[in-house]
């Protein structure tokens, strides 16, 4: 049996898979998840319970590629395999921010011995130095990272998006075809199933090709998504044709020649994109159109296998995403925050919130000064995890007042649907966290012809000009200023916590630009701090600061009496839209696991089959 859940707003679900897959009450009947009873429901609220799987489940923002993901669990794949069906079938059923012409990052953990080395992985992904290999030992099994985004094109300057007034021309930064950097995506999917996954990419992929041909009902997000995105959508013939006038909810939206470019990749991998058809119909496109993506920027695209950064928080190890990812500033925060008695001073309390604030603006100072691709800048990464830093970065926390930015000096944000994040937990224990992004939702808007695919806008997330601010008000440095062949500076940080003995615990990331790790961040924090279950974790009420502007977001459900102290100690706090969509999973201790979507995308009612 396998159960859908769906909350409030947006089309979320949470998919289990097989017999054992029941609402948690039911499951505490079957297998008592007894670490569960150690742990805090928020009180009354029926809703924020996890659900629990014997047979692994997948928590993604929208229901059908979640049971897309789940059929291929059933179907003896793993993890990675699970996280790959889903996210193949978000480019079809989620437009806004599942993707082919996008890039993002996969965390994933498997048990037992790699496969990797056998299937040639780690030579191809160290230089021929297996020794230097991307994975980390843990826990009796393996864990390592997927880098897939998107990268500079080789014609790509610093100074591209420059006007005659030197300013930033930001249609061109961000609507144009120059703001498409080389898609990641197809090969970061394929190498990770090929290296890691079970079962034949096709296999894999083919719940996503049959959505995307026999077309499934529109939600009501995806419809006011598409609305609300129209003005730009209009503006390119072939997305206004595939994507236009929006869809009303329920209308069947087919996809045929996304299923093509879909069964092309399904056939060759990720020749099938790089190469053939679908490469010609991209650069034929960028031709006529004014963008810099040529043949031989396709066919150099790599996805790499890195190793995860890891730190240990309160005797967790906690493996994330490492630059151009967002996972170094999460391991700041959390070093910053470990000495901190934040149970003590309490979830929601002013007396917590103002050091996270204060941590979060000088880890965002040091994440704008410092951090680009690692291939192309050197990034200090040991030193800005070091004690020596993290302790000279807490010293500067008055805990009476908030230090103003100026006397910091550094970067704002605005939240779209544009980037999505899935976890996976197998039968096995096995764990994948996947972030995917165009950038902006839809990306630039503009398709490739005769492919039915969007493309990026991910050349916005580099430095046009230092000191400027991008989409989310990063003001970032000349570290992630643009050159051919880098990768932008990320804030997805698909994230691993593992407990004490090293056993695989929690699958966890979100979308949200720059409050991607302070979502990250306060999910941790509830879970392993507070104790919250997994569910209340992911929707108790979030703040965030990134410095400049010079302000606390705060989500609807900050204690008013909170916000008067945080005003008290010189913050400005602003209520702010919802923020992530931090979509986890949590292996129990005694079998079986558990997953929460975030009710901040949620739709409709529970559904179970
Ligand atoms: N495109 C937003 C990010 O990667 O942080």
């Amino acid at each position: 049996m396998s159960a859908v859940r769906r909350g409030a707003a947006g089309a979320v679900l949470l998919l289990l898979v097989g017999w054992g897959a029941v609402p948690l009450a039911r499951a505490q009947a079957v297998a008592p998840p007894a670490a569960l009873e150690s742990n805090v429901l928020l009180e009354g609220e029926q809703r924020f319970r996890p659900q629990w799987s014997a047979r692994g489940l997948v928590a993604a923002q929208e229901p059908l590629a979640s049971a897309a993901g789940a059929a291929i669990l059933r179907q003896g794949g793993n993890a990675v395999d699970g996280a790959v069906a889903t996210a193949f079938a978000l480019a079809v059923t989620l437009p806004q921010a599942g993707n082919l012409g996008g890039g993002g990052f996969l965390l994933l953990w498997l048990p037992g011995p790699s496969p990797a080395r056998q299937r040639g992985c780690l030579v191809e992904a160290s230089g021929g130095n297996p020794a230097a290999g991307p994975e980390l030992a843990i826990g009796g099994g393996t864990a390592v990272a997927v880098n897939f985004r998107e990268t500079a094109p080789a014609a790509a300057t610093a100074t591209m998006f420059l006007g005659p007034d030197g300013q930033v021309d930001r249609a061109r930064a961000t609507r144009s075809l120059l703001s498409t950097a080389v898609p990641g995506s197809v090969a970061g999917l394929a190498l990770a199933q090929r290296c890691y996954g079970r079962l034949p990419l096709a296999q894999v992929m083919a719940p996503a090709i049959r959505l995307a041909d026999q077309g499934f009902p529109v939600s009501r997000e995806l419809s006011d998504s598409l609305a609300a995105a129209a003005p730009r959508l209009q503006a390119d013939p072939v997305s206004r044709r595939l994507f236009l006038p929006p869809p009303v909810p329920g209308t069947r939206l087919r996809q045929g020649e996304l299923a093509a470019s879909l069964r092309r990749i399904a056939a060759e991998g990720e020749r099938g994109f790089y190469t053939g058809p679908v490469a010609d119909a991209l650069v034929g496109a960028m031709e006529r159109g004014g963008g810099l993506i040529t043949h031989s920027d396709l066919r150099a695209y790599r996805a790499q296998l890195v190793r995860p950064l890891r730190r240990e928080f309160r005797g967790h190890p906690v493996l994330t995403m490492p630059p151009p990812g967002g996972g170094l500033t999460l391991l700041q925060l959390l070093g910053i925050l470990e000495p901190f008695d934040l149970a003590a001073t309490g979830l929601n309390a002013a007396a917590s919130l103002h050091p996270m604030a204060e941590a979060m603006n000088l880890a965002y100072r040091d994440r704008n000064a410092l951090l680009g691709d690692p291939d192309q800048v050197p990034v200090p990464v040991e030193r800005l995890l070091s004690p020596a830093h993290l302790d000279g970065l807490r010293r500067r926390i008055d805990p009476r007042r908030h230090t103003p930015a100026p006397a910091l000096e550094a970067a704002a944000a605005r939240e779209g649907t544009n980037t999505t994040h899935l976890s996976v937990a197998d039968r096995q224990g096995g764990l994948a966290a996947l972030t995917t992004t165009l950038n902006f939702p839809y990306g630039n808007g503009i398709s490739v012809p005769g492919m039915g695919f969007l493309l990026n806008n991910e050349m916005d997330d580099f430095t046009a000009l230092p000191g400027s601010a991008n989409a989310f008000g990063l003001r970032q440095g000349t570290a992630n200023a643009i050159a051919p062949g880098k990768r932008p500076l990320s804030s997805m940080a698909p994230t691993l916590v593992f407990r004490p003995d090293g056993r695989p615990w929690l699958a966890t990331g979100s979308p949200g630009g720059s409050r991607i790790i302070t979502t990250i961040l306060q999910v941790l924090l509830n879970r392993m701090v507070h104790g919250l279950n997994l569910a209340g974790a992911v929707a108790a009420p979030r703040i965030h600061s990134q410095l400049w502007p010079e302000r606390i977001d705060a989500e609807e459900g900050l204690s008013p009496d909170s916000r008067r102290l945080l005003e008290a100690m010189g913050h400005s706090v602003r209520r702010a839209p919802a923020m992530g969509a931090a979509n986890s999973v949590e292996v129990l201790a005694e079998g079986g696991s558990l997953g929460t979507v975030d009710p901040r995308r949620a739709e409709g009612p529970a559904v179970a089959e």
